[in-house]
């Protein structure tokens, strides 16, 4: 079997990575797919040590390959049937005006999707639920329909996470079970094509293909405009794979697709990519270099989100509050924003470009009446401009994000996150003053390389000193490539590890109990998501603070007209009054209440 494999060059390669396609592309155009195998795109680099016979210079194919590439392309090309094919495409497919120019070894009528139909799964972060919906979007355009049904599907892709080990058996479980799905597959049907997404692809690349020969495409984080090229390559039998990262791809005019109509609220992918290096972590290995979606479309997506009735937008990004618009000159003489006091950075100071205070300023505007919330930020980009905005602004939620994930200030150095325990403390009391009553979670990690005991303690004493109201945490995974990989020890014996892990819970749970019993018998505003999952009579939703809240399904008055009773519905506001701590203490972030109005 071959491989055409447009392999990564580099996250941090010189070259712009677009080049590196039609480079590649360029080297495809040489010969029949049957004869291509594993196209390493390294090849075709100007530098590459790798003989020019390999892969000619442009020049070069220019000279001798006119009358080879046009006598391949016609051994190569579309037969009578495939123009019979494209005269009986159904009405419903979408036109060859909308579909991308095809490589010069595919034809238009190859990249339609034909209603295949497609199952897509999501593992991870938030960005992967929006990645998803972006995947989803292209293939769509491209003609392929959705199913929920795993059995129905001719398409499998899996959007995947690498960020612990857990997560990465987790996806070769599900391959293993998907395999034993394609290898039952009826003849009578097309074969199931399956396919990774993601962090994974982009981490793994050829161990995926080599290890599962039943996986039929790889497309990295910046590769979903191929999607519809590479499962056209594989529709020929053969694996394809994208893995190229961009310092520009933000999928600034994909809009995704609202999977659920019922939604009251969605993400928009602000940012993409991290430049932090923080020495765990995995992100600016998979997801490339830190790159901003221009305002102007953020805008755009969010006021349509607003049109359709949406009542909560999450502005999503891997460093969210490190948005930085660079895409016009003008942009660059922007006033100049600080780090938060006493945090630094692991790269060179960036200047100019419109920063996300601005933007935020701009999203809240849109609708007074739909909140905004931003996932994940970094604790060093949190100016006093940032922060007034938030106190100021009724529609966005007091609600952020700190990750600090250690207690220790000398764990903290080893995980390069630019501050001490003293400056991340500063700066919890700092926002706590410029927004009182505002909701604070973490993430943290438990068993970093060298973490000794009284580290761990600093850890658990920074729980307590804060008590966030809602936490994330992990058991550390060391992964390969990062800073720590190479320079550290992963010395923590697991069964420590996870000690730790359970010390951290328990610690943590205690004071989110403490810290949400703020809210008992407190009125609260509540958004509306629809039935509880507990019991078909009560409702659920959500507070500023994000915390969830459980209430009965009750008429209720109408806050419009007073003579008026009714249900409140999926993105209906509703006044929440005495409220009170879930029972469930593994979930101190849950609460119950009686509706208002
Ligand atoms: N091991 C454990 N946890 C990790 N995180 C990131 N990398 C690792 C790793 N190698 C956690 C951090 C981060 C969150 C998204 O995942 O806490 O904030
Ligand atoms: Fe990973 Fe640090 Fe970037 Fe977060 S900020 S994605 S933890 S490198």
């Amino acid at each position: 079997m071959s491989v055409i494999l447009l392999q990564t060059v580099g996250s941090f390669s010189a070259m712009h990575p677009f080049q590196c396609v039609l480079r590649a592309r360029r080297c495809l155009r040489r010969g029949p797919l049957a004869s291509v195998s594993w196209l390493l795109l390294r090849t075709c680099r100007a530098h590459s040590s790798v003989p020019s016979s390999a892969c000619p210079s442009p020049q070069r194919q220019q000279e001798d390959g006119v009358w080879k590439d046009f006598s391949s392309r016609l051994a190569t090309g579309p037969t009578f049937q495939d123009f019979l094919r494209s005269a009986s495409v159904p009405p419903e497919q979408p036109s060859s005006s909308e579909v991308e120019d095809p490589p010069p070894y595919l034809t238009v009528d190859e990249l339609l999707g034909r209603q295949r139909r497609v199952y897509l799964e999501t593992y991870g972060c938030q960005m992967n639920v929006n990645d998803t919906e972006i995947a989803w979007s292209i293939l769509q355009k491209s003609g392929y329909l959705r199913t929920s049904n795993l059995q129905e599907a001719d398409v499998i892709l899996l959007v995947t996470c690498s960020i612990r080990e857990k997560a990465e058996q987790t996806i070769w479980n599900r391959l293993h079970q998907l395999k034993s799905l394609k290898s039952k597959r009826l003849r009578s049907r097309v074969p199931l094509r399956i396919g990774i997404l993601g962090c994974m692809a982009e981490r793994l690349k050829e161990e995926i293909l080599n290890r599962e020969k039943m996986v039929d495409i790889l497309a990295g984080p910046d590769a979903y405009r191929d999607l519809p090229q590479l499962l056209a390559v594989a529709e020929s039998g053969q694996q394809a794979a994208n893995v190229l990262l961009s310092l520009d791809e933000t999928y600034a005019d994909v809009m995704p697709v609202q999977t659920s109509p019922s939604a009251t609220s969605a993400f928009v992918s602000i940012m993409r990519g991290c430049d932090n290096m923080c020495s765990y972590c995995i992100v600016p290995f998979t997801r490339g270099r830190e790159r901003s979606r221009p305002v102007a479309s953020i805008l755009e997506e969010v006021r349509k989100l607003s049109e359709q009735g949406l009542k909560e937008v999450t502005l999503l990004g891997q460093n969210v509050n490190s948005f930085r618009d660079n895409s016009e000159v003008q942009f660059n003489n922007a006033v100049s924003t600080n780090l938060s006091r006493g945090f630094s950075t692991n790269y060179k100071a960036k200047q100019g470009g419109l920063r996300f205070a601005h933007l935020l300023d701009q999203v809240s505007r849109i609708d007074p009446e739909m909140r905004i919330r931003f996932t994940s930020p970094h604790p060093k980009d949190f100016p006093d401009e940032v922060l007034q905005l938030i106190r100021e602004r009724d529609n966005i939620c007091k609600q952020i994000h700190l990750p600090a994930q250690s207690g220790s200030s000398r764990v903290l150095e080893a995980m390069r996150r630019g501050y001490s325990r003293e400056a991340y403390v500063e700066l919890i009391h700092h926002i706590r003053e410029s927004i009182p009553g505002v909701s604070l979670s973490s993430d943290f990690i438990a068993g970093f390389c060298g973490e000794t005991e009284e580290d761990h303690l600093q850890t658990v004493s920074l729980l307590r000193e804060v008590q966030y109201n809602i936490g994330f945490l992990f058991a550390y995974s060391m992964r390969q490539k990062t800073r720590a990989y190479h320079r550290l020890k992963d010395d923590i014996p697991e069964e420590v590890k996870l000690r730790r892990l359970e010390e951290l819970i328990t610690v943590f749970r205690e004071e989110a109990t403490k810290a949400n019993k703020s809210f008992v018998g407190c009125t609260q505003l509540v958004l509306v998501e629809g039935p509880s999952k507990r019991s078909a009579a009560d409702l659920c939703g959500r507070n500023d603070g994000n915390l969830k809240v459980i209430f009965a399904d009750a008429e209720m008055e109408d806050a419009t007209d007073s003579r008026l009773r009714v249900r409140a519905q999926p993105g209906d506001y509703v006044l929440v009054k005495e409220m009170w701590q879930s029972l469930n203490s593994a979930n101190p972030g849950s609460m119950g209440g009686v509706s208002l109005r």
